[in-house]
């Protein structure tokens, strides 16, 4: 028996030293150390033997296991912690290479156009107002005097959410919203925001767009206030030696209602830019509707306002020279960076 005991210590010992992994650990404990081990099978044999030699055995057989214990663990703590230099071997980290560069940012040109606008109006005393991108058909339209089916309604064709709410066609029904909330109190302001159209996609169209909508709601407010707004905005925007003239045009929301122009930087020597007219569309205008007025709860044999409605990304095609309205929205870094 104790040369089997010797054996046994000795297979065990060998074996765990040619263990290569930690995933094989738990076989070789079971085959030793387990229940159903060789060692207790070794201590179930004792009661064969006689009974003066059992204590004997019975304590070389302890001792075995003890060792066998003792170089189990050792064994595991070594094959861990090969496992761990391999890892950092594997996942080496080179803290010396350069990082890469980080590209910062800067503002699209539809903000920065934006930012620019809000400046200019700012000196001129409006605030920035924003109203919901998301509008029910009634503010889209008929709070601004265009009823169900209204022929205008072709102008402005959109996308339908459900039979009674639109993304809005244009940043008209803001003034509704801002009147509703300044109500008794005079009124200016801008606002921005994004539109959207039912359109086909074509370098001047894109079916999403931005806008400036302008009110100015007071007791006094003319058509002329309304033409030197415009005026010192296209000064401010793209120089002094620019100048404005007045269509007459048609908005269900405006009464009388006007189209202004800008003088083009060809200084009428005609261009692709103006087709060769010298004038340039800058905005749709107008004196508010009396209906829309009370709408928005100012009564128009007391009040009087202006409004006027300008996009935002073609001026800034205009000021920059670029052919194609879907260059803004498509994310192409190669065009962004250029601004
Ligand atoms: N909402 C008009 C459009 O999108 C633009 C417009 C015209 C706005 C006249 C106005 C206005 O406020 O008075 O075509």
């Amino acid at each position: 028996m104790l040369e089997q005991i010797n054996n046994l210590r000795e297979r065990g010992q060998n074996e765990l030293n040619a263990l290569t992994g930690t995933d094989q650990l738990p076989e070789w404990y079971h085959r030793y150390l387990g229940r159903k081990g060789d060692l207790t099978s070794l201590l179930r044999q004792l009661k064969t033997l006689p009974a003066e030699e059992r204590p004997e055995m019975g304590k070389v057989i302890n001792k075995v296991k003890q060792e066998l214990q003792k170089l189990f663990e050792s064994r595991q703590q070594t094959l861990r912690e090969s496992k761990l230099d391999l890892q950092l071997e594997i996942d080496d980290l080179d803290v010396s290479l350069p990082g890469r560069p980080c590209t910062p940012g800067h503002l699209h040109l539809t903000t920065q156009t934006l930012r620019r606008i809000y400046q200019i109006f700012r000196e001129m005393g409006f605030q920035v107002y924003e109203a919901p991108e998301v509008e029910s058909d009634e503010f889209n339209f008929q709070l601004l005097n265009i009823p169900q089916y209204h022929p205008s309604r072709d102008m402005w064709d959109t996308f339908w959410v459900n039979d009674k709410v639109v993304l809005r066609t244009h940043t008209s029904p803001g003034q509704i919203w801002a009147m509703r909330e300044y109500f008794p109190e005079p009124i200016r302001v801008i606002l921005p925001g994004k539109c959207y159209r039912y359109e086909q996609i074509t370098p001047r169209s894109e079916h999403q767009f931005y806008q400036v909508e302008g009110l100015a709601i007071g007791k006094n407010i003319r058509l002329t206030d309304l033409i030197g707004v415009m005026g010192e905005f296209a000064h401010k925007m793209y120089g002094e030696e620019r100048k404005i003239r007045i269509r007459g045009s048609y908005f269900p929301f405006t009464e009388p209602s006007i189209e202004i122009d800008m003088s083009c930087s060809c200084e009428n020597k005609g261009c692709r830019l103006c087709k060769n007219t010298g004038w340039l569309e800058v905005a749709g205008a107008g004196m508010v509707h009396p209906v829309v007025l009370s709408n928005g709860g100012y009564d128009p044999e007391e009040w009087t306002g202006f409004a006027f409605g300008m996009g935002v990304e073609r001026p800034a095609l205009l000021k920059h020279n670029i052919d194609d309205i879907r260059y803004f929205y498509n994310n192409d870094l190669r065009f962004l960076h250029q601004f």
